[in-house]
Protein backbone atom coordinates (compact mmCIF):
# COMPACT_ATOMS: atom_id res chain seq x y z
CA UNK A 1 0.00 0.00 0.00
CA UNK A 2 1.54 3.69 -0.99
CA UNK A 3 2.23 5.72 2.60
CA UNK A 4 1.24 8.59 3.48
CA UNK A 5 4.03 11.11 2.62
CA UNK A 6 4.56 14.21 5.12
CA UNK A 7 7.02 16.76 5.86
CA UNK A 8 7.63 17.99 9.47
CA UNK A 9 9.29 20.86 9.71
CA UNK A 10 11.01 21.59 13.50
CA UNK A 11 11.45 17.93 13.72
CA UNK A 12 13.91 17.82 16.30
CA UNK A 13 11.97 20.17 18.66
CA UNK A 14 10.00 19.29 21.44
CA UNK A 15 6.38 19.37 19.61
CA UNK A 16 7.89 18.45 16.15
CA UNK A 17 9.54 15.57 17.63
CA UNK A 18 6.31 14.19 18.72
CA UNK A 19 4.58 14.65 15.74
CA UNK A 20 7.34 12.41 14.31
CA UNK A 21 6.84 9.79 16.72
CA UNK A 22 2.64 10.15 16.12
CA UNK A 23 2.88 9.77 12.36
CA UNK A 24 5.60 6.98 12.48
CA UNK A 25 3.15 4.66 14.50
CA UNK A 26 -0.04 5.56 11.88
CA UNK A 27 2.96 4.46 9.39
CA UNK A 28 3.42 7.20 7.67
CA UNK A 29 6.60 8.14 5.83
CA UNK A 30 8.10 11.29 7.41
CA UNK A 31 10.76 13.35 6.23
CA UNK A 32 11.83 15.29 8.93
CA UNK A 33 13.73 19.19 9.10
CA UNK A 34 15.73 20.55 11.46
CA UNK A 35 18.68 22.98 11.30
CA UNK A 36 19.33 22.22 14.92
CA UNK A 37 19.43 25.37 15.61
CA UNK A 38 17.25 24.62 19.14
CA UNK A 39 16.51 20.60 18.40
CA UNK A 40 17.73 17.51 20.00
CA UNK A 41 19.15 14.73 18.63
CA UNK A 42 17.98 13.25 21.29
CA UNK A 43 14.60 13.32 20.33
CA UNK A 44 14.55 11.14 17.45
CA UNK A 45 16.55 8.53 18.90
CA UNK A 46 13.55 6.24 17.99
CA UNK A 47 12.76 7.87 14.37
CA UNK A 48 16.33 7.88 13.47
CA UNK A 49 15.67 4.02 13.60
CA UNK A 50 12.55 3.56 11.53
CA UNK A 51 13.16 2.94 7.88
CA UNK A 52 9.79 5.38 6.99
CA UNK A 53 12.14 8.18 8.41
CA UNK A 54 14.38 10.89 6.98
CA UNK A 55 16.07 13.69 8.23
CA UNK A 56 17.09 16.27 6.92
CA UNK A 57 19.98 18.47 8.86
CA UNK A 58 18.86 21.96 7.96
CA UNK A 59 17.19 24.93 7.06
CA UNK A 60 13.93 24.35 6.15
CA UNK A 61 14.17 27.52 3.38
CA UNK A 62 16.76 25.69 1.61
CA UNK A 63 15.55 22.49 1.44
CA UNK A 64 15.97 21.30 -2.34
CA UNK A 65 12.86 18.97 -4.02
CA UNK A 66 15.61 16.61 -5.21
CA UNK A 67 15.87 16.12 -1.60
CA UNK A 68 11.99 15.55 -0.57
CA UNK A 69 9.54 13.68 -2.14
CA UNK A 70 6.89 15.76 -4.87
CA UNK A 71 4.07 13.14 -3.69
CA UNK A 72 4.23 14.32 0.15
CA UNK A 73 0.46 15.24 0.81
CA UNK A 74 0.30 16.49 4.12
CA UNK A 75 3.12 19.32 5.94
CA UNK A 76 3.08 20.40 9.48
CA UNK A 77 5.27 23.40 10.07
CA UNK A 78 7.32 23.66 13.43
CA UNK A 79 10.52 25.12 12.57
CA UNK A 80 10.32 28.28 14.66
CA UNK A 81 12.48 30.36 17.09
CA UNK A 82 10.45 31.60 20.55
CA UNK A 83 12.48 33.88 22.88
CA UNK A 84 10.79 36.77 24.07
CA UNK A 85 13.74 39.07 25.52
CA UNK A 86 15.65 37.81 22.48
CA UNK A 87 13.06 38.71 19.86
CA UNK A 88 13.11 42.30 21.03
CA UNK A 89 16.26 42.70 21.08
CA UNK A 90 17.07 41.24 17.66
CA UNK A 91 13.84 41.37 15.44
CA UNK A 92 14.66 41.07 12.18
CA UNK A 93 15.89 37.47 12.65
CA UNK A 94 13.02 36.78 14.07
CA UNK A 95 10.77 37.87 11.39
CA UNK A 96 13.36 35.99 8.79
CA UNK A 97 12.97 32.71 10.40
CA UNK A 98 9.27 32.74 11.53
CA UNK A 99 8.07 34.92 8.90
CA UNK A 100 10.09 35.28 5.97
CA UNK A 101 11.23 31.71 5.74
CA UNK A 102 7.91 30.70 6.15
CA UNK A 103 6.84 32.62 2.99
CA UNK A 104 9.41 31.16 1.15
CA UNK A 105 9.19 27.44 2.20
CA UNK A 106 5.35 27.81 1.07
CA UNK A 107 6.56 29.46 -2.14
CA UNK A 108 8.73 26.47 -2.56
CA UNK A 109 5.61 24.30 -2.66
CA UNK A 110 3.68 26.39 -4.81
CA UNK A 111 6.81 26.36 -7.24
CA UNK A 112 7.29 22.74 -7.07
CA UNK A 113 3.64 21.97 -7.64
CA UNK A 114 3.58 19.91 -4.39
CA UNK A 115 -0.19 18.77 -4.56
CA UNK A 116 -0.58 18.96 -0.52
CA UNK A 117 -3.81 17.79 1.36
CA UNK A 118 -2.68 20.09 4.44
CA UNK A 119 -0.34 22.11 5.08
CA UNK A 120 -0.78 22.52 9.42
CA UNK A 121 0.61 25.96 10.66
CA UNK A 122 1.79 25.87 14.05
CA UNK A 123 0.48 29.39 15.33
CA UNK A 124 1.25 30.73 19.01
CA UNK A 125 -1.80 32.48 21.35
CA UNK A 126 1.15 35.25 21.66
CA UNK A 127 -0.98 36.61 19.19
CA UNK A 128 -3.76 37.97 21.75
CA UNK A 129 -1.41 39.78 23.73
CA UNK A 130 -2.29 40.71 27.34
CA UNK A 131 -5.90 39.44 26.99
CA UNK A 132 -6.89 37.31 30.16
CA UNK A 133 -10.45 36.30 29.45
CA UNK A 134 -11.78 32.67 27.91
CA UNK A 135 -10.01 33.57 24.45
CA UNK A 136 -11.81 32.89 21.15
CA UNK A 137 -10.36 32.90 17.44
CA UNK A 138 -11.95 36.32 17.06
CA UNK A 139 -10.34 38.11 20.05
CA UNK A 140 -8.48 41.19 18.91
CA UNK A 141 -4.98 41.07 17.91
CA UNK A 142 -2.68 42.41 20.04
CA UNK A 143 1.40 41.79 19.46
CA UNK A 144 3.47 42.86 22.30
CA UNK A 145 6.74 41.54 21.14
CA UNK A 146 8.57 40.63 18.08
CA UNK A 147 8.06 36.93 18.62
CA UNK A 148 4.27 36.75 18.86
CA UNK A 149 4.44 39.29 15.60
CA UNK A 150 6.57 36.99 13.61
CA UNK A 151 4.74 33.88 14.55
CA UNK A 152 1.20 36.14 13.46
CA UNK A 153 2.91 37.64 10.25
CA UNK A 154 3.98 33.17 9.50
CA UNK A 155 0.55 32.27 9.46
CA UNK A 156 -1.07 35.81 8.10
CA UNK A 157 0.91 35.08 5.40
CA UNK A 158 -0.01 31.32 4.87
CA UNK A 159 -3.59 31.97 5.17
CA UNK A 160 -3.16 34.31 2.16
CA UNK A 161 -0.77 32.08 -0.06
CA UNK A 162 -3.12 29.57 0.68
CA UNK A 163 -6.19 31.09 -0.36
CA UNK A 164 -5.28 32.89 -3.72
CA UNK A 165 -3.25 29.93 -5.08
CA UNK A 166 -5.46 27.24 -3.66
CA UNK A 167 -3.24 25.32 -1.28
CA UNK A 168 -5.06 23.52 1.82
CA UNK A 169 -4.29 25.66 4.82
CA UNK A 170 -4.91 24.95 8.64
CA UNK A 171 -3.43 27.22 11.27
CA UNK A 172 -3.32 25.81 14.99
CA UNK A 173 -2.87 28.56 17.61
CA UNK A 174 -1.05 26.61 20.26
CA UNK A 175 -1.35 28.25 23.83
CA UNK A 176 0.86 26.47 26.46
CA UNK A 177 1.70 23.17 25.27
CA UNK A 178 3.45 20.66 27.75
CA UNK A 179 5.05 17.17 28.13
CA UNK A 180 8.33 15.24 28.09
CA UNK A 181 10.87 16.84 25.95
CA UNK A 182 9.39 20.64 26.52
CA UNK A 183 12.06 23.15 27.54
CA UNK A 184 12.98 25.08 30.23
CA UNK A 185 13.92 28.44 28.52
CA UNK A 186 12.39 30.41 25.30
CA UNK A 187 9.29 31.90 24.59
CA UNK A 188 7.57 28.30 25.69
CA UNK A 189 9.99 27.46 28.50
CA UNK A 190 7.25 28.48 30.33
CA UNK A 191 6.90 28.13 34.62
CA UNK A 192 6.74 24.35 34.40
CA UNK A 193 10.45 24.23 33.25
CA UNK A 194 11.72 26.74 36.03
CA UNK A 195 9.85 25.49 38.66
CA UNK A 196 10.88 21.61 37.44
CA UNK A 197 14.66 22.44 37.19
CA UNK A 198 14.91 24.61 40.58
CA UNK A 199 13.17 21.53 42.40
CA UNK A 200 16.28 19.39 41.13
CA UNK A 201 18.28 22.16 42.51
CA UNK A 202 16.42 22.09 46.19
CA UNK A 203 15.97 25.38 45.07
CA UNK A 204 13.04 27.50 46.37
CA UNK A 205 10.19 27.89 43.13
CA UNK A 206 10.54 31.52 42.21
CA UNK A 207 6.75 32.72 42.39
CA UNK A 208 5.98 35.86 40.64
CA UNK A 209 3.46 37.56 42.61
CA UNK A 210 0.74 35.72 44.57
CA UNK A 211 0.60 33.06 42.39
CA UNK A 212 -2.71 33.56 40.97
CA UNK A 213 -1.59 33.49 37.06
CA UNK A 214 -3.39 31.14 34.97
CA UNK A 215 -2.40 29.12 32.28
CA UNK A 216 -3.89 27.08 29.65
CA UNK A 217 -1.88 24.33 29.64
CA UNK A 218 -2.00 21.52 27.23
CA UNK A 219 -0.33 18.27 27.07
CA UNK A 220 1.73 17.42 23.75
CA UNK A 221 -0.49 14.01 23.18
CA UNK A 222 -3.69 16.02 22.82
CA UNK A 223 -1.32 18.46 20.77
CA UNK A 224 -0.01 16.29 18.04
CA UNK A 225 -3.19 14.54 17.91
CA UNK A 226 -5.04 18.05 17.27
CA UNK A 227 -2.41 18.55 14.17
CA UNK A 228 -2.97 14.86 12.67
CA UNK A 229 -6.98 15.56 12.67
CA UNK A 230 -6.39 19.08 11.38
CA UNK A 231 -4.62 17.16 8.58
CA UNK A 232 -6.80 14.76 7.90
CA UNK A 233 -10.02 16.49 7.88
CA UNK A 234 -11.79 18.32 5.03
CA UNK A 235 -11.62 21.89 6.43
CA UNK A 236 -9.25 24.27 5.23
CA UNK A 237 -8.67 28.13 5.84
CA UNK A 238 -9.53 27.97 9.20
CA UNK A 239 -7.37 29.14 12.31
CA UNK A 240 -7.97 27.02 15.44
CA UNK A 241 -7.15 28.11 19.42
CA UNK A 242 -5.93 24.62 20.98
CA UNK A 243 -5.55 25.07 24.77
CA UNK A 244 -6.90 22.14 27.74
CA UNK A 245 -9.79 24.75 27.53
CA UNK A 246 -9.30 25.37 31.66
CA UNK A 247 -6.56 27.08 32.77
CA UNK A 248 -4.49 26.37 36.07
CA UNK A 249 -3.00 28.85 38.58
CA UNK A 250 0.57 28.94 38.85
CA UNK A 251 0.39 28.44 43.08
CA UNK A 252 -1.30 25.00 41.84
CA UNK A 253 1.38 23.85 39.85
CA UNK A 254 4.18 25.20 42.49
CA UNK A 255 2.44 22.80 45.14
CA UNK A 256 2.22 19.37 42.45
CA UNK A 257 6.09 20.36 42.34
CA UNK A 258 7.46 20.72 45.85
CA UNK A 259 7.02 22.68 49.42
CA UNK A 260 9.42 25.42 48.89
CA UNK A 261 8.82 29.01 47.27
CA UNK A 262 9.81 32.52 47.42
CA UNK A 263 7.65 35.38 46.37
CA UNK A 264 9.31 37.11 43.46
CA UNK A 265 7.27 40.46 42.00
CA UNK A 266 5.09 40.04 39.31
CA UNK A 267 6.40 40.74 35.64
CA UNK A 268 4.69 43.34 32.79
CA UNK A 269 3.91 42.43 29.53
CA UNK A 270 2.85 39.12 29.82
CA UNK A 271 -1.57 38.26 30.24
CA UNK A 272 -2.57 37.32 34.00
CA UNK A 273 -4.08 34.54 32.55
CA UNK A 274 -3.89 32.65 29.15
CA UNK A 275 -7.23 30.70 28.56
CA UNK A 276 -8.65 29.01 25.54
CA UNK A 277 -12.14 29.23 23.95
CA UNK A 278 -11.32 25.62 22.18
CA UNK A 279 -15.17 24.95 21.19
CA UNK A 280 -14.28 25.72 17.22
CA UNK A 281 -11.45 23.24 17.16
CA UNK A 282 -13.91 20.34 19.06
CA UNK A 283 -16.61 21.34 16.64
CA UNK A 284 -14.53 21.47 13.34
CA UNK A 285 -12.28 18.52 14.11
CA UNK A 286 -13.92 16.55 16.69
CA UNK A 287 -11.02 17.00 18.89
CA UNK A 288 -10.93 17.40 22.27
CA UNK A 289 -7.89 17.06 25.26
CA UNK A 290 -8.12 13.53 26.88
CA UNK A 291 -4.77 14.12 29.14
CA UNK A 292 -6.13 16.18 32.36
CA UNK A 293 -3.31 18.32 33.95
CA UNK A 294 -3.27 16.18 36.79
CA UNK A 295 -2.07 13.31 34.75
CA UNK A 296 0.37 15.14 32.52
CA UNK A 297 1.77 16.74 35.53
CA UNK A 298 2.42 12.83 37.87
CA UNK A 299 3.78 11.72 33.88
CA UNK A 300 6.43 14.73 34.52
CA UNK A 301 7.36 14.47 38.13
CA UNK A 302 7.74 10.54 37.17
CA UNK A 303 10.50 11.89 35.11
CA UNK A 304 11.43 14.80 36.39
CA UNK A 305 15.12 13.71 36.37
CA UNK A 306 15.51 14.33 32.66
CA UNK A 307 15.51 18.38 33.36
CA UNK A 308 18.64 17.91 35.43
CA UNK A 309 20.83 19.31 32.76
CA UNK A 310 18.39 21.74 31.48
CA UNK A 311 19.82 25.74 32.59
CA UNK A 312 18.69 26.76 35.94
CA UNK A 313 16.69 30.16 36.84
CA UNK A 314 18.18 31.49 39.84
CA UNK A 315 16.23 34.47 41.75
CA UNK A 316 18.87 36.76 40.25
CA UNK A 317 18.69 35.82 36.28
CA UNK A 318 15.20 35.92 36.44
CA UNK A 319 14.95 39.41 37.76
CA UNK A 320 17.83 40.39 35.40
CA UNK A 321 15.47 38.65 32.20
CA UNK A 322 12.18 40.33 34.00
CA UNK A 323 14.47 43.62 33.81
CA UNK A 324 15.63 43.32 30.28
CA UNK A 325 11.93 42.37 29.33
CA UNK A 326 10.62 45.60 31.10
CA UNK A 327 12.89 48.16 29.95
CA UNK A 328 13.24 46.80 26.11
CA UNK A 329 9.15 46.92 26.04
CA UNK A 330 8.46 50.49 27.35
N1 LIG B 1 5.53 24.92 22.78
C1 LIG B 1 4.47 25.71 22.83
O1 LIG B 1 3.75 25.78 23.85
C2 LIG B 1 4.10 26.54 21.62
C3 LIG B 1 3.07 27.48 21.75
C4 LIG B 1 2.73 28.26 20.63
C5 LIG B 1 3.37 28.07 19.42
N2 LIG B 1 4.38 27.16 19.33
C6 LIG B 1 5.05 27.02 18.04
O2 LIG B 1 5.22 25.65 17.76
C7 LIG B 1 6.45 25.43 17.09
C8 LIG B 1 7.24 24.35 17.82
O3 LIG B 1 7.47 24.78 19.16
P1 LIG B 1 8.39 23.93 20.14
O4 LIG B 1 7.97 24.24 21.52
O5 LIG B 1 8.45 22.54 19.68
O6 LIG B 1 9.80 24.66 19.90
P2 LIG B 1 11.25 24.00 19.74
O7 LIG B 1 12.23 25.12 19.82
O8 LIG B 1 11.42 22.86 20.68
O9 LIG B 1 11.20 23.43 18.24
C9 LIG B 1 11.41 24.24 17.12
C10 LIG B 1 12.40 23.51 16.21
O10 LIG B 1 12.54 24.24 15.00
C11 LIG B 1 13.91 24.18 14.61
N3 LIG B 1 14.17 25.34 13.73
C12 LIG B 1 14.08 26.66 14.01
N4 LIG B 1 14.35 27.40 12.93
C13 LIG B 1 14.63 26.52 11.92
C14 LIG B 1 15.00 26.68 10.56
N5 LIG B 1 15.13 27.90 9.99
N6 LIG B 1 15.17 25.56 9.82
C15 LIG B 1 15.05 24.32 10.37
N7 LIG B 1 14.72 24.12 11.66
C16 LIG B 1 14.51 25.21 12.42
C17 LIG B 1 14.69 24.22 15.92
O11 LIG B 1 15.99 23.68 15.80
C18 LIG B 1 13.79 23.36 16.82
O12 LIG B 1 14.18 22.01 16.79
C19 LIG B 1 7.18 26.77 17.03
O13 LIG B 1 7.03 27.33 15.75
C20 LIG B 1 6.45 27.61 18.05
O14 LIG B 1 6.43 28.97 17.69
C21 LIG B 1 4.77 26.39 20.40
Amino acid sequence: MVKNICIVTGAAGFIGSHMVDFLLKKNFFVYGIDNFSNGEKKNLKNAIKNKNFKLINKDFSKVKISEISKKASFVFHFAGIGSIVPSIEDPFKYFENNAIKTIKFIEFIRKNKLKLKKFVYAASSSCYGLYSLKTDENVKISCQHPYAYSKYVGEQSSMFWGKIYNIPIISIRIFNAYGLRFKTTGAYGSVIGVFLRQKLSNYPLTICGNGKQKRDYVHISDVVNAFYLAAMSNQKSQIYNLGYGKPNTVKKLANIISNKFQKIPNRKGEPFATHADISKIKRHLKWKPVVSFNEGMSEIMKNIGLWKTAPLWTTSSIKKYTRTWTKLIK
